[in-house]
Parts: structure tokens; sequence; C-alpha cells
């Protein structure tokens, strides 16, 4: 599974990409705004420190608009991948860009039959959210589940990038259901990685390495 880092934060993302670890970025309005720095050179720059897709997203809710949009952004740097919310305007523009071979990540995504048509309309990536679905009250993992089959039973391109998680636990059921990608925030990249009992053991090893007082 390709890991992603949900973020804005290009302080955040230049300390996390230096584990090779990190496959792309994924963006949104939200991030941007938390950031606090212009929208373009923030792109820009997270472009340069990771070589995978990063995500930017349209913020006109009009197919000619978010089609003037894309043509903006995807000229940013080669590797910006235009997201495109799960609307009607937004599949139309998935389509229109899809044709002209530029990647597109199809974005709040809550319902299969969303997905069928994002796949459809030949989106790179389909991003469900399943924390936000899982908040109220929707069953992600059937979401997930449905997605994965979908792709599968019509051989859909469309890479599914598991968003919104909230948890180490989401990331691991995105691993489980067989999700392409999952977009996880710095603190939950973090908590892949932790375990108490790493933790607690290293502790151990180190108190008992210290009392035989070699060197290496
Ligand atoms: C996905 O690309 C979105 O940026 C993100 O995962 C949304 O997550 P949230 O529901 O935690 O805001």
């Amino acid at each position: 599974m390709q890991i992603f880092l949900d973020s804005a934060d290009v302080g955040e993302i230049a300390e996390l990409a230096a584990t090779g670890l990190i496959d792309g970025v994924t963006t949104n309005p939200t991030l941007i705004a938390k950031a606090g720095q212009p929208f373009i050179p923030t792109i820009k720059k997270i472009c340069a420190l990771v070589k995978g897709p990063v995500s930017a997203e349209v913020v006109a809710t009009d197919t000619a608009t978010m089609l003037k949009e894309a043509a903006t952004l995807a000229k940013v740097a080669p590797n910006v991948v235009i997201k495109l919310p799960l609307t009607f305007d937004g599949l139309q523009a998935a389509q229109a860009l899809h044709k002209k071979k530029i990647k597109t990540n199809v974005t709040l995504n809550f319902s299969a039959p969303q997905g069928l048509l994002a796949m459809k309309a030949g989106a790179t990536y389909l991003s469900p959210f399943l924390g936000r679905f899982e908040q109220n009250g929707g069953d992600h993992l059937a979401l997930l589940a449905d997605l994965i089959t979908i792709k599968r039973n019509y051989g859909f391109k469309t890479l599914i990038l598991a968003a919104s998680i909230r948890t180490v636990d989401h990331a691991l059921q995105a691993a489980r259901a067989g999700a392409d990608c999952a977009t996880v925030g710095g603190a939950v990249f973090r908590d892949l990685i932790k375990h108490q009992m790493t933790e607690a053991g290293l502790a151990a090893f180190l108190k008992d390495w210290a009392a035989t007082g070699q060197k290496i």
C-alpha cells in the first residue's frame, strides 16, 4: 500500500519525507488554510520535496472554471495531481482531464455508486473519506470493500486512496481491504511506527547493554 501524507505543512512534509516512506502528498483547501501560506508556492515547495503525486484541489464548482484552475495547477510541477470534488461538474472535469492525460484525484467520496462513476470518468485516484463517513454513522469498511470489488469487477485502473484516516486502525483497515494507497496526517504516520512494547523492549535492551559496560 502506498502511503501519502495528508498535509500542507512544508516543514512536516520535509521531515517525514526524509524517512523515504512517503509516496506522495494530498492537500485540501482546509489544510492549505491551516498552513497559512500562499497556495501555489506551497504546492511548488511540496512537489520539490516529494517525487510522487501531490494532490492540489480546485475550488471552483463549475466544470469550465475547474478546468481553468486545473490548467494553472498542472503547470506548477509535473507531479501535481488535480483534486476534484465528486460532483456532477467534478466528474465532467475528471473526464476532460483524463482525455488530456492529466492525473486527477476525485475526492469527497462517500458512496460506492459515486465511486463507480468516478472510476468510469477515468479518475486516476478516488478518495473515500473513511473517518468522516464513520463519524457520521456510515459503514466505512463496507464502502471501501464495495469500491475495491467494483474496481476489480470491471478492471478499472483508478487507484483507491483511503482518505480521512484518523487512527492507526483506519490505516490497518485500509491495508486489510487492499486499498492501493492511504493518506495519513503527520501524527497518524508517527503513530504507525510506534508501539509501547517496542519502546519498553528497547529501554530494557539499552539498560542491559549499559550494564555490560561495552561499546560497539
Ligand atoms: C483527503 O485527501 C483529504 O485531504 C483528507 O483525508 C480529509 O481528511 P479529514 O476528514 O480528516 O479532514
